[in-house]
């Protein structure tokens, strides 16, 4: 069989072109066998604060929307939800929020240093918490945590600048530049569907993908909010994100690749689809119940009413309905060689 690794980047984007994508998924999810065997690796979502001081367009939760009830989670709530997670035997924890200046990075560092110091090392930490500076993502590291998440959301500077009120894209590939630097797994992505992007733009941000080297990438598609500025926006389909996924996969084998909640959204086996074309991580989200209605970033989100840890149940049947197996394991990206 002609394996994908074989492929020149001229010939996946040929594949990716095509107007069949069957082939395109095929190869992707080949190729995540391949690299990653059955396994689907398990991150636990904790969304810690849904307080931002920015103010995304397509975002449900950015400063402009006084309707959001606001809340944020203590210290004690995050080592009991974390003890939790431990106790089911999770071994990945992504504390993810928006740009809070009542958590900034020395308190979330501090978090994280007392996390440590009770739970100990075994496990990965993954944050989530938006733009900072080198000074504050070392102080962040030093404490313990090992990964970052932070999407660049289109690879178009005039896109970018239009939809975060002004805010420069290069600035946010420097955060993601400066990450890689110092040593952090680092992971970044996109939304597709946004109004404005074109065929060209989403090819390019799978390419800046690359050229970033990123150990991590998360994509999903952008779902219109109705409190937002951009509500009136089309919903487009799910295959943007789908293509999205094969082409990632093929450019980037060994990285992470979640099945995003808002591909579960917008379709009931979107997750499903999403494994099936190259993603190998479901991250169900164990924030406490209370609070889950009110990080909501896009409507429809799904498992609002339940506690992850009663998603693990279903998410195990999903991947077993596909021929994948759950798997517990840190599950660190084999293109991070770490430091
Ligand atoms: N503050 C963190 C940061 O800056 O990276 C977390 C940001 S936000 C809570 C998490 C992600 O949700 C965003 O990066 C964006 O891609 C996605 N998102 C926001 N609004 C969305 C929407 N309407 N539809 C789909 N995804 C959305
Ligand atoms: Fe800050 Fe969405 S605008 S998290």
């Amino acid at each position: 069989m002609f394996m994908s690794k074989d492929l020149s980047q001229e010939e996946i984007l040929e594949l990716y072109r095509r107007e069949d994508p069957e082939e395109l998924y095929r190869r992707a999810e080949h190729l995540t066998r391949q690299n990653f065997g059955e396994e689907v690796f398990l991150r636990a979502l904790v969304e810690f604060t849904n307080y931002c001081s920015c103010d995304c367009h397509y975002c449900g939760i950015s400063r402009s929307n006084l309707g959001v009830n606001r809340y944020r989670l203590d210290e004690e709530t995050l080592m009991s939800v974390i003890e939790k997670g431990l106790e089911k035997g999770m071994n990945t924890f992504v504390l993810q929020g928006g740009e809070d200046p009542k958590w900034p990075a020395k308190r979330i560092a501090k978090l994280v240093k007392e996390i440590r110091l009770r739970f100990g090392n075994e496990f990965a930490l993954t944050l989530s918490c938006g733009l900072k500076s080198k000074e504050e993502y070392a102080l962040m590291k030093e404490a313990g945590a090992n990964r970052y998440l932070m999407r660049f959301e289109t690879s178009d500077p005039e896109l970018f600048k239009q939809y975060t009120g002004g805010k420069s894209l290069e600035r946010r590939l420097q955060g993601l530049r400066d990450l890689h630097d110092m040593g952090w797994e680092v992971g970044s992505g996109y939304m597709t569907g946004l109004p404005g992007e074109t065929e060209e733009i989403r090819i390019n941000n799978a390419l800046l993908c690359q050229q970033l080297g990123l150990h991590m990438l998360g994509i999903g598609p952008f779902i219109p909010h109705p409190d937002t500025p951009l509500k009136d926006a089309e919903q487009q389909p799910l295959e943007w994100a789908l293509k999205g996924t094969a082409l990632l996969r093929l450019l980037l084998p060994k990285a992470n690749i979640p099945a995003t909640t808002a591909a579960g959204t917008l379709d009931p086996r979107g997750r499903e689809q999403m494994l099936q074309a190259g993603a190998n991580v479901l991250m169900p989200n164990i924030t406490p119940v209370v609070h889950k209605k009110d990080y909501l970033l896009y409507p429809g989100k799904i498992c609002l009413d339940e506690s992850g840890f009663e998603c693990v149940g279903c998410l195990t049947l999903r991947c077993e309905g596909i021929d994948r197996e759950l798997s517990f394991k840190r599950g660190d990206s084999p293109s991070f060689t770490g430091v």
